[in-house]
């Protein structure tokens, strides 16, 4: 955003299919009926917190409409700059294509693709500039929303020769395709722990509810704990009082993607840090924030499912949980350099020239844009690809 996992909820209580039909003018608003099941429960962990207000099916943020992204919406990504975000993506795309030997068919897998814009960008872009590419492409998408999977399916049509939108990446599993696997802005969408330093040790915050209101309550972490495991990685010597956020879902977000590849590369673009600068001492309160018609907050518990929820990516943590599934990095730029080095034969060739392509690329690239702040990732899931960018700055 410039400035979460849909899988079942993990805790049985906030269930999606457990809501009551919103269609029913007697069912209660997200926040009476979240409140009333944390209330029963005695308190939620953050990440079931965020399952249910960003993704249930029916009134989370993310299922009841798709204005988020945009002028209308409440934030901006890469994607609301214009289309030179993808024509530039389609263009390591295709070099990722050109350098495994154009193979007959392969594939590019788009994680939270939203309305398609980006799809239709890079798609159109492919098309326009190497239709061999373009005809052994197959473009498919991981949306488990069934209202943004119809708006992509209608965006879509006639753009791609082979469109697959399936509800769940682990459903091209069976046909594992050399390509791509990549989201932009989709890791910070992907829920995360809450903790706290407090007494010399952390605690994790837990959603509470009582008497209609939302509120937070430190808890001991569960011992052995993916969050304990981290949690041993990152220390004690913090001050009293920091406040931080710790994602555990990297490791089985990035399995289900690696296994929908054979020779191929996941790439993500997104806004955070490398672990040494995310868990700064001074950076006491973390990175969460809230939007919402374009303002920054960072209460969460305001208003349940009226805004976007979400914290910057560790990208450390993200590296070693894809290093653990053998999976290797070998790109980490700023989100500027990577695309510079994508845009330059397109500047040479003055593909680049006119007015508005150029206000484009400067959004995307200049530092007080989104240049620094946002980061590009690529990891091979197999194979020997020497880095393509660079600048690579440091994990650790
Ligand atoms: C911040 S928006 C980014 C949208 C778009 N990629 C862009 O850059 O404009 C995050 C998107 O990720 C989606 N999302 C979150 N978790 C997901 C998951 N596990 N699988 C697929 N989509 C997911 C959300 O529904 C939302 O559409």
């Amino acid at each position: 955003m410039a400035d979460a996992d849909q899988k079942p909820p993990s805790s049985d209580c906030l269930r999606a299919e457990n809501y009551p039909n919103p269609t029913d003018s007697a069912t209660p608003s997200l926040h009476e009926w979240v409140s009333g099941e944390i209330a029963a429960r005695g308190g939620v962990p953050f990440p079931e917190y965020l399952d249910i207000v960003l993704y249930d099916k029916q009134r989370g943020y993310y299922a009841k409409s798709q204005d988020q992204v945009g002028r209308e919406g409440d934030f901006y990504t890469s994607v609301s700059v214009g289309p030179m975000f993808g024509r530039l993506l389609a263009r390591r795309f295709v070099k990722g294509w050109d350098d495994a030997g154009n193979p007959h068919t392969w594939r590019i897998l788009e994680i939270g693709a939203h309305d398609g814009k980006l799809a239709a960008d890079i798609l159109s872009e492919i098309r326009a500039f190497r239709p061999d590419a373009w005809q052994a492409l197959e473009y498919a998408i991981a949306e488990p929303l069934p209202r943004l999977r119809d708006s992509q399916e209608k965006r879509l049509a006639g753009l791609a020769t082979k469109l697959r939108i399936v509800t769940d990446s682990t459903e091209l599993a069976d046909n594992p395709l050399p390509g791509f696997a990549f989201g932009n802005e989709i890791l910070d969408a992907l829920p995360f722990h809450l903790v706290e330093f407090s007494e010399a040790s952390w605690r994790e915050l837990h959603v509470c509810a009582a008497a209609g209101k939302l509120f937070m309550e430190p808890r001991s972490i569960v011992p052995a704990s993916p969050l304990a495991a981290r949690l041993d990685t990152l220390g004690r010597d913090f001050p009293e009082g920091y406040r931080t956020e710790i994602r555990t879902n990297f490791e089985g977000f990035l399995d289900g993607l690696s296994a929908c590849l054979v020779d191929g590369t996941m790439l993500f673009t997104d806004y955070g840090y490398a672990a040494p600068e995310y868990y700064d001492r001074s950076r006491t309160t973390g990175t969460l924030r809230t939007f919402s018609s374009h303002k920054a907050a960072e209460d969460p518990l305001e208003s349940p499912g009226e805004k976007d929820i979400t914290a910057h990516v560790d990208f450390t943590d993200l590296t070693n949980a894809a290093e653990s599934l053998g999976l290797r990095p070998t790109v980490f730029s700023h989100q500027g350099s990577y695309l510079t080095h994508l845009a330059t034969p397109l500047i040479l060739e003055g593909e680049i020239g006119d007015v508005k392509s150029i206000a484009q690329f400067q959004s995307l690239t200049h530092p007080a844009h989104l240049g620094a702040g946002f980061h590009a990732i690529e990891f091979s899931v197999q194979g020997d690809t020497p880095p393509h960018v660079a600048h690579r700055i440091a994990l650790d």
